[in-house]
């Protein structure tokens, strides 16, 4: 079998070997079935199975409430900077947006032009080295809902809780640390993410809303577009990413197989404190890009002196069998993103590497 090296791309991104083995095993012919999951009908009992089977377990690790619904949706989470406002700003046509970097940004561009977007805060200025604080927030009681990025993957800052937004309802983009953790789902409108940083393979992004926002598509809107469609059909108003989904269940399994996201979190906070303290003890040899109350556990971003020793690095780096650590190119720079499935031994190893590199360049 081909050998794997150390994978901290940003997404699509590392995936479980114990669930890479079992679609393996089973591409051929799905137990029992006879037939490839890329084969079966989205319509037959069996991937039925598949389907809720993905949305229970989903349920049991996030403890979504009854009162919400799960669909599994295609056009990645960009798609849903479009959905999003076009099923749920009417009729007042105007939201609030939490600018804190370039998915947020794109979020706001196709809000605008579905209705009035109020940017009740930016971290723009200094380069979204920074989550806002709940002070900062200019938050309009009247907008149809507050959206924000939970984990901003280009600058590698994290909300480490959801800003407070009173009765509005809250949507979140929370496409690079979705079950990263456990989070409250009775605080949210809406939570959308793209599968291919945490949850599975591109092409399906996974949409929980609550229940009372789905009746607030329009009913005129195109029926793609429309959580009412989507949440009436179960996902299935027309051919779903069947592969997508399955992946997506066995992810699921696999965490709850492993101690559900509690252990998780507690990992995933291990593996980040290895790298973080590998930057904070370099002297400035390595240069943290967030401010550290706002650091992500999940993409660790960070900058060398010069461009050159940057460039060294990726490369040698790569020889080295650390693949995708290149930063990317609004903050230049360094990234490595350690999602759940990523080995704790890889981060002990890369920093074996930096500190290395650190050695031979001082
Ligand atoms: C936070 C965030 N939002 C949105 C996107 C866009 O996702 P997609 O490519 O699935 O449209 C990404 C992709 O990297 C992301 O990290």
């Amino acid at each position: 079998m081909e050998k794997r090296i150390y994978n901290f791309s940003a997404g699509p991104a590392i995936l479980p070997e114990d669930v890479l083995k079992e679609a393996q095993e089973n591409l051929f012919a799905l137990p029992g079935v006879g037939m490839s999951i890329l084969e079966i009908s989205h319509r037959s009992k069996t991937f039925d199975n598949v389907i809720n089977e993905a949305k229970e377990d989903l349920k049991k690790l996030l403890s979504i409430p009854d009162n919400y619904t799960i669909l599994f949706l295609q056009g990645g989470a960009s798609l849903q900077f479009c959905m999003v406002p076009l099923n749920l700003m009417p009729p007042k046509n105007k939201a609030d947006y939490i600018n804190t970097g370039s998915w947020s940004k794109k979020a706001i561009k196709e809000a605008k032009r579905a209705g009035t977007v109020n940017v009740a805060a930016s971290t723009e200025e200094g380069n979204f080295k920074r989550i806002p604080k709940q002070s900062e927030l200019k938050l309009d009681p009247d907008a149809a809902y507050v959206h924000f990025t939970s984990n901003n993957t280009i600058y590698g800052t994290e909300w480490s809780s959801e800003p407070e937004v009173g009765n509005v309802p809250l949507v979140c983009d929370a496409s690079s640390d979705i079950l990263s953790k456990k989070i409250d789902v009775k605080k949210y409108g809406l939570i959308y993410a793209g599968a291919q940083k945490n949850m599975g393979p591109s092409g399906v992004s996974l949409v929980i809303i609550r229940n009372d926002l789905i009746e607030k598509s329009p009913e005129n809107l195109y029926s793609m577009l429309s959580y009412k469609v989507h949440a009436g059909a179960n996902s299935l108003f027309n051919t779903p990413n069947c592969f997508g989904i399955y992946i997506i269940g066995l992810v699921a399994k696999w965490l709850l197989k492993n101690g559900g996201l509690d252990s998780m979190h507690k990992l995933n906070k291990e593996k980040a404190e290895i790298l973080y303290n590998c930057i904070d003890s370099s002297n400035g040899f390595y240069k943290g890009h967030a401010e550290k109350d706002s650091r992500s556990i999940m993409n660790v971003t960070f900058n060398l002196a010069t461009e050159e020793l940057e460039k060294n690095l990726i490369q040698e780096a790569g020889d080295a069998g650390f693949s995708g650590i290149k930063g990317h190119r609004s903050v230049g720079g360094l990234r490595a993103s350690i999602y759940n499935a990523f080995p704790k031994q890889g981060v002990v190893d890369l920093v074996d590497f930096m500190k290395d590199f650190q050695k031979k360049n001082s």
